[in-house]
């Protein structure tokens, strides 16, 4: 199968990585052509851990193409995953060009985070192709990707798109409804907000609020939602048991939860608490967040049963 990658960007580079270290043929897109060696360095670079998860056509660019021509990217394409800047003009602008040349029943993914699907469908006169396929950052190691179809999509296109994640490796969930920023940023963004009113009220430091998180509910988070969390904390009487135990604390937290705006006092409190680091210390900390998702993605692979190497038949 055949799969254009339109915008090779952070997110656009570590799909053509994933892409083709499962075996799939790739044509990359980008206005900016310096992308191809950086998207050729990414692969490189994501050959080692993708291939201890297991994919064995992981760090092979024999089957990748390069192009700054969008309509080129797209023939021949059975899935488009498109990563184009989050801009919706763009974005539209980017569909009404390569629509005319898409292969009748090829699908178009898009991986945007913060636009809804009846935004993006206005610009096709076939919306029943294009879904929301939003990953979380680097989508080539984190396995979530929330899909979204709605009423002008045929129910057989969100099965399919469900069951190409899948067999790619990626634990896909189905959202039901539209919501700008879909689940997980959403529950990222709640969060952070908490964390930067404490910090303000000066509850804690954001540093050590980080440390709270990593070394607290952060572990058990990447093992047991919170819903299950709860309702192991209650024994035989589950989640229903949680909330009588500890329901009347949750509501008084929830009722002074704290609202924050991202203005200039929040942003002069972060700039003189929180020390940034550097380019190198950046990468070096990125390298090592990788190297142990890759570990836990490793211990928990035990666990799933797909197979890497299924490939799906194309969209019918
Ligand atoms: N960065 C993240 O953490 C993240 C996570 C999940 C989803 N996303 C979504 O993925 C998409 C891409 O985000 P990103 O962070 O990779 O952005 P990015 O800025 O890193 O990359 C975008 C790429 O698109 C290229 N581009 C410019 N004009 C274009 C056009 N007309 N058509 C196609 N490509 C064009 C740019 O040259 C650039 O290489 C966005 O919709 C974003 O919401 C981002």
């Amino acid at each position: 199968m055949n799969i254009a990658v339109l915008g090779s960007g952070t997110i656009g580079q570590s799909w053509c990585a994933l892409f083709l270290a499962a075996g799939y043929q790739v044509t990359a897109f980008d206005p900016k052509a310096s992308r191809e060696t950086e998207i050729r360095e990414f692969v490189s670079n994501s050959e080692a851990p993708l291939r201890a998860l297991g994919y064995s056509h992981a760090g092979s660019l024999t089957d990748f193409c390069f192009t700054t021509d969008a309509v080129k990217a797209v023939e021949g394409a059975q899935v488009v995953q498109e990563s184009a800047p989050e801009n919706l003009a763009l974005k539209k602008q980017l569909y009404r060009l390569i629509e005319p040349v898409l292969d009748p029943k090829s699908l178009v993914l898009s991986s945007t985070s913060g636009l809804t699907l009846e935004m993006l469908q206005t610009s096709f006169s076939d919306p029943s192709r294009i879904l929301i396929a939003h990953p979380f950052n680097p989508p080539h190691l984190i396995p979530l990707v929330e899909v979204l179809g709605n009423e002008l999509t045929a129910p057989d296109h969100i099965r399919w798109t469900l069951s190409f994640y899948e067999c790619l490796g990626k634990v896909p969930i189905e959202l039901k409804k539209s919501i700008p920023g879909h689940v997980a940023n959403r529950l990222q963004a709640v969060l952070w907000q908490e964390v930067l009113h404490l910090a303000k009220e000066g509850v804690a430091s954001l540093s050590d609020i980080d440390k709270a998180i990593v070394n607290g509910p952060g572990l058990r988070w990447a093992i047991c939602g919170p819903n299950q969390l709860f309702s192991l904390a209650a024994g035989a009487e589950g989640l229903e048991g949680f909330i009588d135990h500890l329901g009347p604390s949750f509501q008084d937290w929830w009722s002074e939860a704290g609202h924050v705006e991202l203005d200039t006092d929040t942003r002069q409190f972060i700039k003189r608490n929180y020390l940034s680091v550097d380019e190198n210390e950046q990468r070096a900390i990125k390298a090592y967040r990788d190297h142990l998702i890759c570990k836990i993605l490793n211990e928990k692979k035990l666990e799933n049963s797909v197979l890497l190497g299924d490939h799906l038949d194309p969209p019918t």
